[in-house]
């Protein structure tokens, strides 16, 4: 059984003052799900200090690990600041800074060798979907960046197509599924009993009232959230309707 995941992406937003949103979570021990929150860098250490039964997780790493590389981040730092996961390959790290599917690989392999978690995104924009090139996009991207040596326990994939992110905009829950099935089948094919336990999370405009269609969809093990996850207020009804999934 693949433990499901509730996952976080504060984005750049937050400053020492939401902290105070982790509290109000509260301790998520006792949850059926995994809880994830991955805040801006400069909060990692306070957060991973200060939350029980949250894991912690930054939003991007270096491939290298260490070195000349001004204003970047070592997986390793991640890790001593107290991360265990770290997102790769968003949509927005690939648009702003150019990231392409090799580079998203070796930062996956600099994760692992850190111990971090590896959530590595993949999605296609709205003209891939009406071209009809989703699936052959998305599996692609899948192929390039997911390294030999991704299992269940040190990967976790997030489908998020990059209409639907921070647009409201959702797919259907016949188009996630289409997806999900398709890059589980990918996954099986590659890794075996791996590829079957990797959590495979939806991403892009998720809330909590269509969150529960969501996670009854075919193969969404959880869901990778940015705007409804600064708010305790918005992120915890999505927790407990992954519990209740
Ligand atoms: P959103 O972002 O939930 O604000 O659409 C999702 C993401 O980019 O991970």
């Amino acid at each position: 059984m693949r433990r499901k995941l509730a996952a976080g992406n504060w984005k750049m937003n937050g400053l020492s003052a939401a902290l105070a949103e982790l509290d109000a979570l509260g301790d998520q021990s006792a949850s059926a799900a995994e809880v994830l929150i991955c805040p801006p860098a400069t909060l990692i250490a306070a957060a991973a200090s200060r939350v029980s039964g949250i894991a912690i997780g930054g939003q991007d790493c270096h491939a290298a690990q260490s070195g000349a590389h001004t204003g970047d981040i070592a997986a390793s730092m991640l890790a001593d600041a107290g991360a265990s996961h770290v997102i790769l390959g968003h949509s927005e790290r690939r648009a702003d800074h150019g990231e392409d599917d090799y580079t998203v690989a070796t930062k996956a392999i600099a994760a692992w060798e850190a111990g971090l978690v590896a959530v590595i995104c993949v999605g296609e924009t709205l003209d891939d979907r009406e071209a009809g090139r989703t699936l052959d996009v998305v599996g692609t991207q899948l192929s390039g960046s997911v390294p030999d040596g991704a299992s269940a326990a040190n990967t976790v994939i997030a489908y998020e197509p990059v209409w639907a992110i921070g647009t409201g905009k959702v797919p259907t829950t016949e188009q996630i599924a289409e997806v999900h099935d398709d890059l589980r089948a990918r996954l099986v094919g590659r890794f075996g009993a791996e590829g079957d336990g990797m959590r495979l999370l939806y991403g892009g405009s998720v809330k909590a009232s269509n969150a529960d269609e969501i996670f009854a969809t075919s193969n969404v093990d959880g869901a990778l959230v940015g705007g409804a996850s600064l708010k305790a207020a918005d992120f915890g009804p999505i927790i407990d309707a992954l519990n209740a999934s």
